[in-house]
């Protein structure tokens, strides 16, 4: 099978790593890609967001399946240009991709399926958000309703500062707070059958101690060796199967990877929030430990023919994944810093560096590009064979200003996750 993955980040590496081994696909393309994915798939110049373009690649390339990593082509239609073209495409429409694209609407699809999800109110002027947060209380949840890469989201004690984030926005959801640990639960779905992938942890905060503003996501391990056993039954059943079915009923399937948000409060499992596509840095460590190949689930979902593909299957083993951001990183970033050792740690044994904001310069020498740069991801027995596997890469690997999380799966390693 030939396959062309659209994107740049360190999802879409992930995805064209695991292609790039996987015994059924003979070709890999990406576009646009960046030189970590240059190693393991031909790149080709594109705009992810220009639907037309990627369609003409893909018939071009004659590729067999396209797979649209990011939300923003998702939500720019890119997938029903592609189908339009008559390519099977991994990725939701431009009205399925609303689930993530808008929170508004993904509380009114949550609210019609009986989704277990926080309270919300949706608010347009500044009385409304009063009122919002004052029958919440502390601590505020204020959501842009727009897209922001996971950094539209303050969680704050601070009144003040909740207030200043809502007026910055367009429109806010501001919700209730949801206590207790997150946990990220993807499936892959064609619109009717619904397979759930294995629950991941990811650290959105910037700093140690879940300390810092919200990021895209700094690190991520599996398997949760501390949620409860039925996690992933129940939320299929309370969370998956009802939300695809809404999207069903509404005349807009959903097929290509859910990703629940959850919070797995005092009170039960809720949603924190629907993505329409595979997380980032949930990604590189679930598919360190995929045993199915990754392009039967992709093009069962692409072609509506997941219900032959059977339930997915793991190695042993435990990943982990620790992300590394150039100076700034959330509220900017730094581009053009060196980056030495992404060799010496790519050649530990269990460990990729995943590439997402790298580029070369005019030397050809591999810099920063982005905010997060890379991520070092590891597979070892046990969380503490993962963790040291994946710090040795972080340790190798150096630019000007980098900065990770040192307690990535630290908590769960030493049995501190409390229910
Ligand atoms: P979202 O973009 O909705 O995933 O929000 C980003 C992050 O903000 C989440 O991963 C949580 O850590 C935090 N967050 C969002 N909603 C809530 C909530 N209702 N209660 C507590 N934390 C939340
Ligand atoms: N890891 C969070 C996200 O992909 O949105």
């Amino acid at each position: 099978m030939k396959t062309l993955v659209i994107g740049t980040g360190g999802r879409e590496h992930a995805l064209a790593l695991a292609l790039s081994r996987d015994p059924n696909v003979t070709e890999v393309h990406a576009a646009p890609g960046n030189p970590g994915i240059a190693a393991v798939a031909e790149l080709h110049d594109v705009d992810p967001i220009d639907g037309a373009a990627v369609a003409d690649l893909a018939t071009g390339l004659g590729v067999d399946l396209v797979v649209v990593g990011p939300e923003a082509p998702l939500v720019a239609g890119v997938a029903d240009a592609v189908r339009d073209a008559g390519v099977a495409c991994f990725g939701p429409s431009r009205r399925a991709a609303e689930l993530e694209g808008s929170k508004a609407f993904a509380k009114d699809v949550m609210a019609a399926a009986e989704v277990p999800t926080a309270l919300a109110h949706v608010c347009e002027t500044p009385d409304q958000v009063e009122a919002a947060l004052d029958a919440f209380g502390p601590p505020y949840v204020v959501k842009d309703d727009a897209l922001a890469a996971g950094k539209g989201v303050v969680v704050t004690d601070d009144r003040q500062a909740a207030v200043e984030h809502a007026a910055s926005c367009r429109r806010v959801v501001i919700e209730e707070f949801l206590d207790g640990p997150e946990v990220s639960l993807f499936a892959i779905t064609d619109g009717q059958t619904v397979l759930p992938l294995q629950p991941a942890q990811d650290f959105k905060r910037a700093l140690d101690g879940d300390a810092g503003p919200n990021t895209g996501g700094m690190g991520a391990y599996l398997p949760l060796d501390w949620a409860p056993d039925d996690l992933v039954a129940d939320v299929a059943r309370r969370v998956l199967v009802p939300t695809v079915q809404e999207m069903e009923r509404r005349g807009t399937p959903f097929q290509g990877l859910l990703y629940a948000g959850l919070a797995l409060t005092s009170r039960g499992v809720r949603v924190v929030e629907f993505n329409a596509r595979f997380g980032d840095p949930e990604t590189q460590a679930l598919l360190a430990l995929l045993a199915t190949p990754l392009s039967s689930l992709l093009n069962g979902a692409a072609t509506g023919t997941l219900q032959d593909v059977g339930l997915p299957q793991w190695k042993d083993g435990t990943a982990v994944t620790v992300v590394m951001a150039s100076a700034g990183y959330p509220e900017s970033s730094s581009k053009g810093d060196v980056i030495l050792g992404a060799g010496a740690a790519d050649a530990i044994e269990g460990v990729d560096v995943i590439h997402a904001g790298t580029g070369l310069d005019d030397e050809g020498r591999l810099v920063t590009a982005g905010g997060r740069v890379l991520s070092v991801t590891a597979v070892g027995d046990g969380l503490e064979h993962a963790r040291d596997r994946a710090y040795a890469g972080v340790d190798a690997i150096s630019f000007e200003g980098a900065q990770h999380r040192t307690d990535i799966a630290l908590a769960a390693q030493a049995g501190k996750i409390e229910l």
